[in-house]
């Protein structure tokens, strides 16, 4: 059996068998052969600009593209980068009322002003850009004492461009507290608003898979944000990557996920998850 959409490539078992390995190995997607017509829909017209004239031909070039950026095209047409200022509101009121203060006192205590967040799957920066802000409007007249840093990652470059830009629609902003369009936000001809510099300088842009073996950091971050993008793996690659993450996370650090995917299965499952629920998708280090 193959299949067509607009009936001008074909995808045979064989080629979406080698492709959906592709996948697997390298995105964490695992797709059933149910999926075939909407692989085709979604590479199909992709490709035929590419100049690529075979599923085939699709799947040897991704093998030998060790620039990574065949990768991240695949990912922005297989999965989305949907994602707005202040989504999942719970998680940024939890990082200022709880996790800040906390990661105040252990600074004090350690007497090392040191504050590392990670963005894990940053998409266009909105995610990234809220909790440079949060940082911001919570240190307030101090911030500069601080050694403050977010850093945000995503596998595909057009989602990072258009982060570096910081450029967003009066719809993407739209559920952020007026105080904080306000103050962070320059306005910009045709209801557009950008980041200011202050902000967007806090922030470091970087193409990470984060199905790449071992996360290597000079320094382990106190919070992690990794939202809405282990939706799309099967659970064997769900507990590979939250267990590498731990790797990096401070001990008594946040690791918080989208609020489709608890990973409180994971932490019961036995399979050595040094994390504990505080509250829904929002998990500790263990200490
Ligand atoms: C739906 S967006 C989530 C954005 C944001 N975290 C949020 O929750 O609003 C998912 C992002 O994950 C990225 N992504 C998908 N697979 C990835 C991988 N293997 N490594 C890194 N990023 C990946 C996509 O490029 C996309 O930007």
């Amino acid at each position: 059996m193959t299949f067509s959409a607009g009936l001008r490539l074909t995808l045979t078992r064989g080629e979406f068998d080698a492709l959906a390995t592709i996948i697997r190995a390298r995105l964490g997607i695992a797709l059933a052969w149910e999926k075939a017509s909407f692989v085709v829909g979604r590479l199909e017209t992709y490709l035929l600009g590419k100049g690529i004239r075979s599923f085939q031909e699709y799947a040897e070039a991704l093998e030998s593209d060790s620039t990574g950026l065949l990768l991240g095209e695949l990912a922005d047409r297989i999965s989305t980068n949907y994602t707005y200022f202040n989504r999942e509101r719970e998680h940024f009121d939890f990082f200022r009322n709880r996790a800040l203060p906390e990661i105040v006192e252990r600074a004090k205590a350690e007497r090392d002003p040191y504050v590392r967040v990670w963005c894990a799957a940053s998409s266009t920066g909105e995610e990234p850009y809220m909790l440079a802000m949060l940082l911001h409007d919570f240190f307030g007249q101090d911030y500069r004492r601080w050694d403050v840093g977010v850093l945000a990652t995503d596998i595909s470059d057009s989602a990072l461009k258009t982060a570096t830009r910081g450029q967003y629609d009066e719809e993407q902003i739209a559920a952020l507290p007026p105080a904080f369009r306000a103050r962070y936000f320059l306005p910009l001809p045709g209801a557009r608003f950008e980041v200011r510099p202050e902000i967007r300088k806090d922030v470091l842009f970087r193409r990470l898979n984060l199905m790449s073996s071992a996360f290597r950091f000079k320094r382990l971050f106190d919070v992690i944000f990794c939202r809405n993008v282990m939706i799309y793996f099967d659970e064997v690659t769900r507990a590979d990557l939250v267990r590498r993450l731990c790797t990096v996370l401070r001990p008594s650090g946040y690791l918080i996920v989208g609020h489709a995917e608890p990973l409180t299965q994971l932490e019961r499952s036995g399979q050595g998850i040094p994390l504990q629920t505080v509250q829904t998708s929002v998990h500790r280090r263990r200490p």
